[in-house]
């Protein structure tokens, strides 16, 4: 019978996690480029990252996670399978963002910034698709959604459930 063993697997995530960064040390743009490199393997960036960084890079704890923090598209957590993006920037608030991103909270079941329990849907923020001419404005996994209301939304969402399901 196969044991968890948390020492076993936290080591070993810290060697993947010092192979992923070591490359980019001494680099231009190198923890930049590490962080993405580490969220490339994991689809986030593990806790551990911070303390493997800020001694891969000679830094500290906190200057790692000032630049994490810094850039949206760094997770701190696992996303779910889809992830949903309504834009929060200020041409699709001015046409009703918010409103949709209060009715897409409803009708997924997860707030903005979570991942709902089932792991199916991650919903987050983000600031400018490029459709401002469409506003509001969403993306579902890859598909943009221009004019975006709830139901169109939560269609998007289905249909790319449906993909990842075949
Ligand atoms: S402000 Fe929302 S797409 Fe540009």
């Amino acid at each position: 019978m196969l044991r968890h063993n948390p020492v076993a697997q936290e080591t070993k995530q810290r060697v993947t996690l010092s192979t992923l960064i070591e490359p980019f040390v001494g680099r231009t743009g190198g923890l930049i480029s590490a962080l993405h490199e580490v969220q490339r393997v994991h689809g986030f960036l593990p806790e551990e990252t911070e303390a493997e960084a800020a001694q891969a890079f000679n830094l500290t704890r906190a200057e790692v996670k000032g630049v994490i923090s810094f850039y949206h598209d760094f997770k701190r957590a696992p996303q779910g399978k889809t992830v949903v993006r309504v834009c929060a920037a200020e041409a699709c608030q001015a046409a009703g963002g918010r409103d949709v991103i209060a009715a897409v909270e409803k009708k997924l079941a997860v707030k903005m910034g979570e991942t709902s329990a089932s792991k199916d849907v991650t919903l987050e923020p983000v600031y400018c698709l490029g459709l401002c001419s469409t506003a509001p404005a969403a993306m579902v996994g890859d598909r943009l959604v221009g004019m975006a209301d709830a139901d169109k939304i939560e269609k998007a969402f289905e249909r790319a459930k449906k993909e990842s399901a075949s």
